[in-house]
Order: structure tokens, then sequence, then C-alpha cells
């Protein structure tokens, strides 16, 4: 049942057992390790594509959530850039208040610390938010809903900017949030959030977009037709390059803002390309089949040949391509990350080892899958060597490819 409007949800790719994304395991936890059915299906009521099964959201958020944005120079660009524009356009008037929802390590909410601006952040996962607290940045340790929204706008006042990226569609209690917009957001504020584009995850085949903490793949009429339900208006929306193409959704109180042309425009092309048509679904899952196919020849064939393949970046997509694909400590023997969290624990469900990303250029495999692919322009600027010394890089989105 569609977690939007109550609709029938019809499935279109199961993926089926999956472990938690972002889990990486001791060795002594690999026995009791937390399994879910990955299925999507789209709302055949409000065209809203989403999981069929639901991860209780303890499991996946909590104090060791090994995810910290900071670890991206991109990124880290990308906020700062996205705090200025708020500073110079909805943050003018006398003491702003602008909140965050999944603010993590503070990687965007450092720069309103920096210009003295009054700001919130909402963070459940406790380590991340601790790393946030000690840069003097103000976090809530607690998840953003009706109840605690209200008790923020009881102490302290509207909210002139309501702030989130890659968090709502980890999100499937939309109706709560939307109430705690209800709530907390200023009349004329506007709550901004960012997200994996279903537009581009369809069109470059990047199906490990999927996975337990990608509840929702929005796009601009299933987030319009869910701000109409619940009472708020989508009035903007821009393509963003980040993570693989991305859509920043600007909402406010219906009839508060005129409406950008931006939002027909992309609604209808939507439309046009037939995003949610059933056809569009079934090439996807066709592709799916087929790039999962041609990748795991490609490893046991160089694996057949006496390479070592390694594996560069321990993402939470990388759960879906290693677990759906079926690939494990045989075709990739380690995977390389920059993230100290995640060192010396294994992959979930594939149970591949994951080593500090330092060790890619002293060990030099022959080859390294970049389960990374969103990060690939930064990564290969910063592991020039690898390839420069003769090791190949191994994408799978849009195609398998070597290069
Ligand atoms: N905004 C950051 C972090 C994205 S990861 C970035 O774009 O890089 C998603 C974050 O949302 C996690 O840190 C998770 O703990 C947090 N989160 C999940 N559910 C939440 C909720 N209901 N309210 C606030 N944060 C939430
Ligand atoms: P993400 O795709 O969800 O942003 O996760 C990126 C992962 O890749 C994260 O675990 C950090 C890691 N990483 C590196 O190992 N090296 C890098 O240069 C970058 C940018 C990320
Ligand atoms: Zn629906």
């Amino acid at each position: 049942m569609c977690r939007i409007c109550g609709g029938a949800v019809s499935e279109f790719f199961d993926f089926g057992r999956q472990p938690l994304s972002d889990t990486f395991l001791r060795a002594d936890e690999v026995s009791g390790e937390y399994f879910f059915r990955l299925a999507v299906g789209v709302c055949e009521d409000c065209s809203m594509v989403q999981l069929l099964d639901e991860v209780p959201r303890d499991r996946m958020f909590h104090a060791d959530y090994p995810y910290h944005s900071s670890g991206s120079a991109r990124m880290r660009n990308h906020f700062e850039q996205t705090a200025r524009d708020f500073l110079d356009t909805e943050l003018t008037g006398t003491d702003p208040f602008v909140v965050e929802i999944g603010c993590n390590d503070g990687v965007m909410l450092r720069t309103f610390r920096e210009a003295g601006i009054r700001h919130l952040g909402f963070e459940p996962s406790r380590g991340v938010a601790d790393l946030a607290r000690a840069d003097g940045i103000r976090v809530l340790t607690d998840y953003f809903e009706e109840s605690s929204a209200v008790r923020i706008r009881e102490s302290d006042g509207p909210a002139d900017v309501i702030f989130a990226a890659n968090t709502i569609c980890h999100i499937p209690y939309l109706g709560s949030i939307f109430r705690g917009m209800e709530a907390l957001l200023a009349p004329d504020g506007v709550f901004v959030f960012e997200d994996p584009y279903l537009g581009d995850i369809i069109r470059l085949n990047t199906f490990d977009q999927i996975y337990d903490e990608h509840f929702f793949l929005f796009s601009v009429n299933s987030v319009r037709t869910a701000a109409r339900r619940f009472g708020f208006e989508l009035v903007d929306v821009r393509r963003l390059p980040v993570h693989g193409g991305e859509v920043r959704y600007t909402i406010a109180r219906t009839g508060a803002r005129p409406v950008s042309p931006a939002v027909d425009a992309l609604a209808a092309e939507e439309r046009d390309r037939g995003l949610i048509d059933p056809a569009t679904f079934e090439r996807f899952g066709a592709d799916v089949k087929r790039i999962c196919g041609e990748l795991v020849e490609l490893l046991r064939r160089l694996r057949a040949e006496g390479k070592r393949v390694a594996g560069y970046g321990a993402t939470a997509k990388s759960a879906t391509v290693t677990n759906y694909c079926g690939i494990g400590p045989e075709l990739v023997d380690v995977v390389y990350d920059t993230t100290p969290a995640k060192h010396g624990r294994l992959m979930p469900g594939s149970h591949i080892p994951v080593r500090p990303a330092s060790e890619l250029a002293e060990t030099r495999p022959d080859f390294a899958v970049l389960f990374a692919w969103n990060h690939a322009e930064e990564i290969q600027v910063k592991e020039k060597a690898f390839h420069e010394s003769g090791g190949r890089w191994i994408t799978y989105v849009p195609d398998v490819r070597i290069t």
C-alpha cells in the first residue's frame, strides 16, 4: 500500500534478500546479520515510486551510522554554496532561522554557524551528530517528525528555511514530515530538499541508488502530487549534477509563492519520456539484469586470467550491486574507502573486507571497481597514480566499462 496515498503499489523490480546497506560488520556480527526484501514499485494512483518493504528506522540510523557527509570535497563545496545561496536569498531578514533535517556531520550548517545565523540540525544518528556538535553546530539528536517539529516551534519560533539533502527520500512517514512543516515553517518560509532523481536513475540505469535507506525515488510529478495532498505547493525545481543526478524541490505554503515555470516544464518532460510507464520500468529491469550479468562475467574472466580486482568506495549503493549480482570476496578481494569507521569491517551481505583507501596505492590491484561512481572525478584525480601505473577502473553504470 502506498505510503503517500494508500493506493496500490505495482512492483516492477525485486532485488531479493538484501542487508542493511550502511551496516559494516565486525567478524563476530556476521551470523546475526539482518536481511529484508528489497523490491521497488510505483503507486497506481499518485505515481510515487517506493520500496515495498520498510526497514525500521532505528536499525538504520543509530550511534554507529557510518556515513560522513564531509568525506567528499565536492559535496563540501556543494553544501557551502547552497548555504551561501540561502544567505543571499531567503535569510536576509532580521534574525532568520534555518533548520536542517539530517544534518549529519554538519557539512552544511557549518556555513551558517560561521555566519552567526540562528540554526538547528535534526540528526538521529548520534555519532555523526556529535561530530557536528564538536564543530560548534546546534544539533538535536532526534528524528524530524511532527512531534519534534512542534516542540521546536514552541521553543524557537518559526523557521524561514527548512532544508534537507539526501534525507527526505529516507523517510517513509512523509505525512508526519509535512505536518511538521505545517507547525514549524514560517508563513512565507520554504521547505527545500534534494534527493536522487528518478528520471536520472531510469535514464542512467543507476539501479544501485535503490537500497534500504532510499525508500522513495522522487519525480517532479510525484512530489507535486504529494505536496498538494499534504496541503503544500511545489513552487520550484532544479536539476543538480551531484550523486549521479538529483532534483532540488522548493515547497511553500499554498499560494504563498509564485510557481516557477520550471515545475511544469520538468513535469511535462517526465510525461513525454514515459518516466513511469510500465514499458520504461520493463526496459530498466532488463538493463539491470544485463549489467549484472556483464559485470560478473568480466570479474570472473579477470580472476581466471590471474588478475587482482579490488573495489573502491564502500558505498551504501554497493550493497545492492554486490548482493544482487552475487559478488563476494572471491571476485573482489577488498574494498578501499576513506571512512575510518568502515575500516576493518566487512561489507554488508557480501562480507568483502573494507580497508583504508591509502592501501590502493600500496597494494596496487590490476583493476578497481568504482562503487563510488558518483565521486568518480574527485577519486580519479586523487588516485591518479593508480591509473598512471597501469591500474584500470571498472564502472557499471550506465554500462559496464573499463577505463
Ligand atoms: N544531508 C547529508 C546526510 C545524508 S544521509 C548529506 O546530504 O550528505 C541521511 C541522514 O539523515 C543520516 O545522517 C540520518 O541519520 C538522517 N535521518 C534519517 N531520518 C531522519 C529524520 N527523520 N530526521 C532527521 N534526520 C534523519
Ligand atoms: P556516497 O556515494 O554515499 O557519497 O559514499 C561515498 C563513499 O566513498 C564513502 O564511504 C566515502 C568513500 N570515498 C572514498 O573512499 N574516497 C573519496 O575520495 C570519496 C569522495 C569518497
Ligand atoms: Zn500513492
